[in-house]
């Protein structure tokens, strides 16, 4: 018995022990933690504006296409629109017009599929985040990481496991995309927005889960009740 208390304390402890190798990375509120609601369609629209305008020049989403917007409030028409802009159909997955090999040859390594990030790395969306708003030209800064320097090829980043990255920071400066709506879009704005999407290419059904889970849980609660009402309706003349 014993023995299965530590197994099962140890499987709990286990996530955070591998973590240990990655940078930390400051944690932020996201507004798809905590109580589950809908999908915010004007930032997903504005993340999908940064994902599809600045970050797919060189990555992929390749498990996210069009029509799979029209789950989160997006119309046909709205959808068939932003496809035809990509020269793309809505039934296309979003991959990057850079091939791999150009990829290998132009930055020394692979460019990574974005789908599905914001759950592969410690940290998870606010890795994402910290890595879009980690580049910094600060000397002293750079040196205490990288006492040899930064590599060639190479840029210097807070978050990248190692703080060399191959990936030029792609959030350069603010407006780089022009939003729908009335936000304005710095870097800051830019990167919360995008990892806000990726957040959704990851996990399309987390807030449909999360709906469920409460549905199931006030269930319970009400079966509970009704159990303990007849529990009491049945002895209630027995002494
Ligand atoms: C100019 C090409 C280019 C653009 C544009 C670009 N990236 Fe990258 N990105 C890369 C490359 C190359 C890597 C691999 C870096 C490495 O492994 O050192 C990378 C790595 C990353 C990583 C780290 C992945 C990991 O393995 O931990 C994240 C996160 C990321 N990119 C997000 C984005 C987002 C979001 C955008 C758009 C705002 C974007 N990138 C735009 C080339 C690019």
């Amino acid at each position: 018995m014993r023995f299965l208390l530590f197994s099962f304390i140890a499987l709990l402890l286990a996530p955070a022990a591998f973590a240990g190798g990655a940078v930390e990375v400051e944690k932020h509120d996201w507004d798809f933690q905590g109580l589950p609601k809908e999908w915010d369609k004007d930032q997903l629209y504005r993340g999908y504006a940064v994902a599809t305008q600045v970050c797919m020049t060189c990555h992929g989403m390749k498990y996210i296409n069009h029509r799979q917007l029209m789950d989160v409030g997006f119309t046909e028409a709205e959808v068939k629109a932003m496809a035809a802009e990509l020269n793309m159909s809505i039934n296309d997955k979003l991959v990057s017009g850079l091939e791999p090999e150009d990829a290998k040859e132009l930055y020394g390594k692979e460019v990574p599929d974005l789908s599905l990030i914001n759950k592969a790395r410690a940290g998870l969306a606010d890795y994402t985040y910290a890595v879009l708003v980690g580049y910094s030209e600060d000397p002293d800064e750079i040196h205490h990481a990288l006492p040899d320097g930064v590599p060639e090829g190479a840029y210097y980043n807070r978050a990248f496991p190692g703080h060399a990255i191959a990936m030029p920071s792609p959030l350069t400066g603010p407006d780089l995309v022009e939003y729908h709506d009335e936000t304005e879009a710095s870097i800051e704005q830019m990167a919360k927005d995008v990892t806000y999407f990726l957040q959704w290419t990851a996990e399309p059904e987390l807030l449909e889960r999360k709906k469920l889970g409460v549905y199931v849980l006030l269930y319970l609660l009400i079966f509970t009740v009704l159990a303990y009402l007849t529990k009491r309706a049945i002895w209630r003349d027995v002494h």
